[in-house]
């Protein structure tokens, strides 16, 4: 008998992705596997059941996961999801680890192996597999596009019969993946773009997206392509510059993040004083808490009548068909070459799954995420 893979209906609060999409799901057919979807579960990412061709439409959770060997999910599966799944079973979606102990346990309780795609490693061949740049990608487009809609100016220059209207200002901190989109997408909008970065290795994208590189004297270049934290000497020399460009700022789009820890506060609350009436903030990086020390994660607060600051949570979960189309494309990219005539083998001696491998045989797998890691 093939394989089953199940997708269940996302149930975390206000969650419109799914982890599959009808083209996706031809081509796991293809493979082989029996393919089983909870009825109605792709209806928030505005995806009809009719339109999965061949495959089982389940009425509960229950029974979906019921003999499932393999499961695609987008938010980490809760206890309650996990005590339906079948022991043994391998689950691949965001999981989350940092937050979640009680699920790491009860997933190696049950031996289930677990595949965390917050963990793809950053190579070349893993990028179709890249699931947290796909998403982040779709928050800085969306993220501008907040920041027109809360904005009192137009972003790009009119000239009218009313006289001429000048371009906005928008500046983008932070130029990782969502960043480099925001930057993108900002230009397109016809607004005049800075952007700034502690890597000193952005300056060259960000410029070549059209952008003005602010150039505060700090780099932060750490491990991996990523930044690393900066000592209170550099954050204030990095405040002092940025506050001089924030203040003739429209928008500010800030992005940026450190992995695995809290989003620095790159903008207090004198810069937020000294921004123009009518400013509007959106803080990308509220999953973190925020760079802005006044952001009010999955809030939208008017600071003083003077300075709009969005803080958004899950934002490409607001653009749900491209989010569950470019996610369910990662995680085929990421399982299908373990796929063949309906049966699942996963190689260890692959790099990029022995990277994403989190639970597995009863143990965390991962160094990153041991238990003495997980902060509750
Ligand atoms: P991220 O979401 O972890 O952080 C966003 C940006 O914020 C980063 O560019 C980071 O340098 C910046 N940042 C952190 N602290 C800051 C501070 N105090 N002030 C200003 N900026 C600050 O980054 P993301 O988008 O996940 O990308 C991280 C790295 O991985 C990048 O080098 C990117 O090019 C690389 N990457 C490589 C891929 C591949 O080769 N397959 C795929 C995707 C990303």
């Amino acid at each position: 008998m093939p394989m089953r893979l199940a997708v269940p209906n996302e149930i975390f609060p206000g969650e419109r992705r799914i982890a599959l999409e009808p083209n996706v799901a031809r081509r796991l057919r293809d493979l082989g596997l029996d393919v089983c979807m909870e009825k109605g579960a792709a209806l928030s990412a505005h995806f009809a059941d009719a339109a999965f061709e061949g495959v089982s439409l389940i009425n509960t959770p229950a029974e979906l996961y019921k003999g499932a060997g393999l499961i695609f999910k987008v938010q980490p599966p809760t206890l309650e999801e996990l005590d339906m799944i079948d022991p043994g079973a391998v689950i691949v979606g965001f999981m989350q680890p940092h937050k979640n102990e009680a699920m790491l346990h009860k997933m190696c309780e049950k031996n289930i192996t677990a595949l965390a795609m917050e963990l793809v490693p950053r190579i070349s061949r893993a990028q179709s597999m890249d699931a947290l740049s796909s998403q982040a990608a779709i928050a800085g487009y969306k993220g501008v596009l907040m920041g027109a809609d809360l904005a009192s100016v137009f972003f790009p220059m009119l000239t009218t019969a009313a006289g001429t209207i000048r371009p906005a200002r928008v500046m983008v901190i932070g130029a990782g993946v969502a960043g480099l989109q925001a930057i993108a997408t900002a230009r397109r909008l016809g607004a005049v773009v800075e952007a700034y970065d502690v890597r000193s290795a952005t300056r060259e994208q960000c410029e070549s997206l059209g952008a003005k590189f602010i150039d505060t004297g700090v780099s932060a270049e750490g491990e991996g392509g990523y930044a690393r934290e900066l000592s209170e000497q550099e954050k204030q020399q990095q405040r002092d510059v940025l506050a001089k460009h924030i203040a003739q700022c429209d928008v500010v789009i800030s992005t940026a993040a450190i992995p695995g820890r809290p989003s620095p506060k790159i903008i207090s609350r004198e810069m937020v004083v000294e921004m123009k009436i009518g400013a509007v903030i959106v803080d990308l990086a509220s999953e973190g808490g925020g760079n802005c020390e006044l952001t009010v994660p999955g809030e939208t607060i008017e600071f003083e009548s003077r300075v709009t600051i969005h803080g958004p949570l899950n934002v490409a979960s607001q653009t749900p068909v491209h989010a569950s189309e470019m996610y369910a494309r990662n995680l085929f990219n990421l399982m299908s070459p373990f796929i063949k005539d309906g049966e699942l083998e996963l190689d260890w001696n692959d790099e990029v799954l022995a990277k994403t491998v989190l639970t597995c045989e009863g143990v965390v797998k991962s160094e990153r995420y041991r238990r003495e890691e997980i902060t509750k």
